[in-house]
């Protein structure tokens, strides 16, 4: 696999031209997006379908978390829509995630992901919850339980990548968000790392948002994650 298909850019804008403008500047370089809540919330779906149209794949970041059913019938719209991968909440149990597996089995080449504890929690923020167990633990947990449902995969933090691609074997994708470059501002994210250090780690893809987009040059800090990743 070279490096591009490995990194997901994450099209995290409130309008349909600052998206454009990214897809634009990146042109053939980049050839996977994700769309989150925040660009489908604003532009609707025909942003999924453009960019399946001008050959991309879509991540589409629905993090679902809603009784079996609903799940069900939103993984089959995204999988109509022609996305790639489709995120649901492993903390909503067995029963979605295997409604989501089920749902998506129409569609050959969507892959349906579990969200394990989303990057910026820490143990802390678990306990609040009434999660007893650390961040480590609770990822393994879900994700043990993702790949019983038939998850195609997880979504993971740099740290965890080492660990699931144990637990989960060769087979299982792991994509990691929550990545900065050296050097890069580590955000909000509570357990960063390099995407290099995922990929090392065992991660298959990782997903870039600002490095990439609100760079001065979209399309230098794309080649700056991809040589990044060069062997
Ligand atoms: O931080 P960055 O802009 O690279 O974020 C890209 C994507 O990574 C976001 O769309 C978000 O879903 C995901 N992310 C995450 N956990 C964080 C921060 C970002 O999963 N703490």
């Amino acid at each position: 696999m070279n490096p591009t298909s490995k990194i997901i850019v994450a099209l995290d804008c409130d309008n349909r031209a600052a998206a454009d403008a990214v897809v634009e500047r990146l042109g053939e370089e980049c050839g996977f997006y994700k769309v989150g809540l925040e660009l489908l919330t604003a532009v609707g779906p025909e942003i999924v379908k453009d960019l399946v149209a001008r050959g991309k794949e879509v991540f589409l970041d629905l993090k679902l978390f809603e009784i079996p059913n609903s799940v069900a019938s939103a993984v089959r719209v995204a999988g109509s829509l022609g996305v790639s991968m489709v995120t649901v909440h492993g903390m909503g149990g067995s029963s979605i995630m295997s409604a989501a597996v089920e749902a998506a089995r129409d569609f050959p080449s969507l892959r349906v992901l579990a969200l394990t504890v989303v990057t910026s929690m820490t143990d802390a923020d678990l306990e609040d919850i009434g999660v007893d167990d650390a961040v480590d633990r609770q990822v393994l947990r879900l994700a043990r339980l993702a790949q019983k449902a038939g998850c195609h995969g997880v979504i993971a933090s740099p740290q965890d990548v080492a660990a699931l691609r144990g637990a989960l074997g060769p087979g299982a994708l792991i994509v990691t968000p929550g990545v900065t470059l050296p050097g890069g501002s580590p955000a909000e994210h509570a357990r960063p790392g390099t995407p290099r250090a995922a990929i090392d780690a065992g991660a298959s893809h990782v997903v870039v948002g600002r490095s990439v987009t609100r760079a001065a040059d979209p399309g230098a800090g794309f080649r700056l994650v991809r040589a990044s990743l060069a062997p």
